[in-house]
């Protein structure tokens, strides 16, 4: 999303936003703490969505308390000294239930959702009025002296516009008019921007993950072609916890790879990269506020564009964006040496203070908190007493009820439940057994028992819910019985008409090898929402004590539809836990009786796909860097500390397919490993960028932070010369200057600390040769 400045949008200042469904996903006690990470990377902007379907619960009844705290939510981004953008929607796509959207909604005779239907508008106007309201009550808006500095309406539209023909046009028009009859006298925006829209993580697809070198390189791009206003998706996504994952088939963890990751931890160099690209677009700031940039062709796939002053100083940002060649070019009288995909920020037209390709941050081993072994403390719940509760598949309540049709599945349950058991039974006059059945489901899975036995599972995909299971089956001769259990996995969010999209079974054929077919389709069936687990709330905290469960030494394992409960201890520490869930099948779990959402480890990514070395040079799409094919696309589940207590704790699983519980171990990070590898050659600080003095420092530097509340307590790793390797498994080379001891002596006890690459302070361990400055570091308590 950007902004031109012929826009009506007067921002004097340079906008840098992120995006963070932390309202949703962090209980309200760390919220100050990503926002500090926020504004330390340079971020100037807080975003949230407003989710209708956890604010308006049931009509007219509204919800704004704990994690739901809007009103707080913006107050304490207040507090710290950032703006916010409030998007509004009601429409958020966001990979959240429905999108947004409050179930009820789809139950209005007549409604059409997104479109000029009266009963829609009428409830989207409703809900607006209803948030702007209480904005406006608090004083919130930046007219009133708050922080809020631009509202969304509707979200993501032009890529289903088509879709809704001329009815989708009038339907925009009526959205921005409405939107400013509201009266915020702060700028509204719709976000539009259909080729931005990025892979997620789903369950049974391999991990996008963006380099950050072209991720600084698109940023820049866009600030040097004249954009003012860049928006991270995302820069905190945290986590979709509950059922609040949309749908469907979306895992829980919405990490997106990003800044912050999902468990709050700053994900390195991504952060650091960017807080250095946002530092050095600031020091172009008064620039960029002046005028339109110039264009200047410095060769093939090489240019620069120029901001000038009344004053006729300059600003210049170069840029190489061919894929392939590096390149000098010559600007303003100078040489500059430009990598291939890359642009060099010139604050002054002639000193080079960033280029997105040299990443001189700090870096982390692997890609998530977890990864680093030697500093996480784990807990294997092997050991500990398990109970265990046994569903019999089947209508289980005195509410179940007959239909002689197969119903669609959340018009029946209304999404309280992601569960619908569709059974009848099949009634067999001769001796021939065996049978082909054959079932299709809308989505997104289900579970198929004869005679109480379960024979099939199927599923479907994100990108196509639906799915058939054929299966040959023996039956008997009499009375048959046929249970299905259909289940969701997050109602739809995306695309034209997603709100009207079903789900469940809806044919089911027997073929009888000696009568040829038998419909099923059309015999009476009887139905039963949600589990028997659920009805009973073995989830709960107040059931853990119930003679409902079984105990014994060991528990079942490979066991479909069983309830699981065990006590654990809590790994010691003040940080967020997870479950390490890869042994199990598919399901939900839930920590002293709040859910942390749905687990899928069974289910794999394809094998092929992936790629261990991945150039960031070119045109980025979510397919380019893949990692982990042929694995689960989550197995680690996240627990925020405040749920769990210093003593015992309930962790509850319903499990569908099969696992084996006494594998689960329960994490927390003790410290993290960090590294850093400078060169000689590389760019000065840009934070020692002084404007009209030059650069404060004379050499680059290397620069270690530990997360908040650890200290380094030992240099893994030091060599100034020619080392080599990634970070965690660094090699001496032939020129190797030991500086163990001034590395130890400058960082042992520090929370950060900063080394100058210069033979000054490092001594010169071979003269004429470029080297760089590699250190591994533990930070710890
Ligand atoms: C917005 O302002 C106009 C003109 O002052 C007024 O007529 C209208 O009622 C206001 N609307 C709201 C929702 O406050
Ligand atoms: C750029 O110039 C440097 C120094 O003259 C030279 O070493 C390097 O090979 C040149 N690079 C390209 C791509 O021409
Ligand atoms: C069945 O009926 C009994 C008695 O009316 C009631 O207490 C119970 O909750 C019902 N159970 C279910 C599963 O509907
Ligand atoms: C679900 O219910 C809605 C509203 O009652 C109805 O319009 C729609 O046709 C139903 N969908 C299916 C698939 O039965
Ligand atoms: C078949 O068995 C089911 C479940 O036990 C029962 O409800 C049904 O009435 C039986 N049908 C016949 C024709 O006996
Ligand atoms: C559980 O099932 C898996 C996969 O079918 C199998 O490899 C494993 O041996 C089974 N474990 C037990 C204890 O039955
Ligand atoms: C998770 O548990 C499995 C064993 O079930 C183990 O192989 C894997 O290394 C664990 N992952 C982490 C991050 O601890
Ligand atoms: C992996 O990278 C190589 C070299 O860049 C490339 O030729 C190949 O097509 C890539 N494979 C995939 C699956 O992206």
């Amino acid at each position: 999303m950007g902004f031109k400045k012929s826009t009506p949008l007067n921002l004097d200042f340079m906008a840098l936003l992120s995006l963070v469904l932390m309202v949703y996903c962090f209980e309200s006690v760390v919220w100050p703490e990503l926002i500090r990470k926020s504004k330390e990377g340079g971020l100037d902007v807080i975003e949230t969505y407003v989710f209708w379907n956890y604010h308006e619960p049931v009509r007219g009844q509204y919800y704004f308390e704990g994690r739901f705290d809007l009103v707080k939510f913006v107050k304490t981004v207040q507090e710290a000294g950032l703006l916010v953008h409030l998007r509004i929607g009601p429409y958020a796509c966001a990979e959240w239930n429905y999108g947004g959207f409050p179930l009820w909604l789809h139950f209005i005779p007549g409604i059409q959702f997104r479109t000029t239907n009266d009963l829609y508008k009428s409830e989207m106007l409703r809900f607006l009025a209803k948030i702007v309201g209480l904005m406006k009550e608090e004083n919130l808006f930046a007219s009133q002296g708050g922080p809020i500095i631009l509202a969304q309406v509707e979200n993501e539209y032009e890529l289903v516009e088509w879709a809704y023909g001329i009815a989708g046009d009038l339907y925009v028009k009526w959205a921005a008019e409405t939107a400013i009859s509201l009266n915020t006298s702060v700028p509204w925006v719709m976000c539009r921007q259909g080729d931005a829209f990025e892979k997620f993580k789903s369950f049974g697809y391999p991990i996008p993950h963006r380099p950050v070198e072209d991720l600084a390189f698109a940023i820049a791009r866009f600030f040097e072609t004249g954009g003012t206003f860049h928006n991270y998706y995302m820069y905190f996504g945290g986590t979709n916890f509950g059922r609040t994952a949309g749908g469907p088939l979306v895992a829980t963890s919405y990490d997106y790879d990003a800044p912050i990751d999902e468990y709050g931890f700053i994900r390195q160099p991504k952060w650091g990269h960017l807080r250095d690209l946002h530092l050095a677009i600031k020091h172009c700031e008064e620039y960029l506020v002046c005028s339109d940039p110039t264009h200047q062709q410095l060769g093939h796939n090489l240019e620069a564009h120029i901001y000038y002053k009344p004053s006729n100083e300059c600003a210049a940002f170069l840029a190489n964006y061919d894929s392939k060649l590096d390149a000098n070019v010559t600007f303003n009288g100078n040489l500059y040496s430009l990598p291939a995909w890359s642009v060099s920020i010139l604050p002054d037209c002639k000193n080079v203070i960033f280029n997105t390709a040299k990443v001189v941050s700090q870096r982390n081993i692997g890609d998530n908190s977890f990864a680093q072994t030697s500093a996480v403390n784990r807990i294997l719940l092997s050991a500990s007493s398990w109970s265990w509760y046994k569903e019999e598949p089947g209508v289980w309540g005195n509410n179940s009820f007959t239909d002689s049709r197969l119903l669609e599945q959340i018009n029946t349950t209304k999404d309280t439940s992601d569960y619908l058991w569709y059974t009848t039974s099949i009634i067999k006059s001769d001796p021939s057994d065996e049978a082909f059945l054959l079932i299709e489901s809308l989505g997104h899975a289900a579970l198929v028992f004869v005679n109480k036995k379960l024979v099939a599972f199927g599923y479907g995909n994100h990108d196509d819910p639906s799915f058939s299971i054929s299966k040959k089956i023996r039956l008997v001769e009499g009375n048959n019985t046929l249970d299905v259990l259909s289940m969701m996995i997050g109602v739809q969010n995306f695309g034209p008409w997603f709100d009207i999209q079903g789900a469940g079974i809806f044919s089911v054929v027997l073929f009888d090898l000696l009568n040829g077919k038998h419909h099923a389709s059309s015999v009476e069936w009887t139905y039963q929402v949600g589990l028997e687990g659920e009805y009973l709330g073995l989830d709960k905290v107040s059931l853990a004590k119930s003679s409902i469960w079984k105990t014994g030494s060991i528990p079942p394992i490979n066991a479909t539809l069983i309830w699981y409960k065990v006590s654990f201890l809590a790994p010691e520490g003040k940080g967020p836990l997870a479950l390490n869930l890869s042994s199990m099948g598919k399901g939900q779990a839930w920590v002293n009786g709040q859910s942390i959402g749905r687990y899928w480890p069974a289910y794999l990514s394809p094998s092929d796909g992936c790629n261990k070395t991945c150039d960031y040079r070119g045109t980025y799409d979510s397919t380019k860097c893949q990692k982990d094919c042929g694995q689960p696309a989550q197995t680690l589940y996240h627990i925020p500390r405040s749920w769990v207590n210093p003593g015992n704790n309930l962790l509850v699983l319903h499990e569908e397919l099969g696992g084996d519980p006494t594998k689960i171990s329960v994490l927390t990070r003790t410290g993290q490993e960090i590294c850093s590898f400078v060169s000689e050659n590389d760019p000065l600080p840009v934070d020692s960028w002084k404007p009209n003095l030059g650069f404060m420092s004379q050499s680059p530097q290397a620069r270690l932070t530990c997360e908040q509340g650890w200290r380094i307590t030992s240099i893994n790793f030091a060599s100034f010369g020619s080392p080599s390797g990634n970070c965690g498994e660094f090699t001496r080379g032939t020129c190797h200057g030991n500086v163990l001891s001034t590395v130890q002596k400058a960082c042992i006890g520090q929370e950060q600390c900063s080394i100058s690459i210069s033979t000054a302070y490092l001594g010169d361990p071979c003269p004429g040769v470029l080297k760089s400055l590699a250190i591994e570091a533990l930070c710890s308590d």
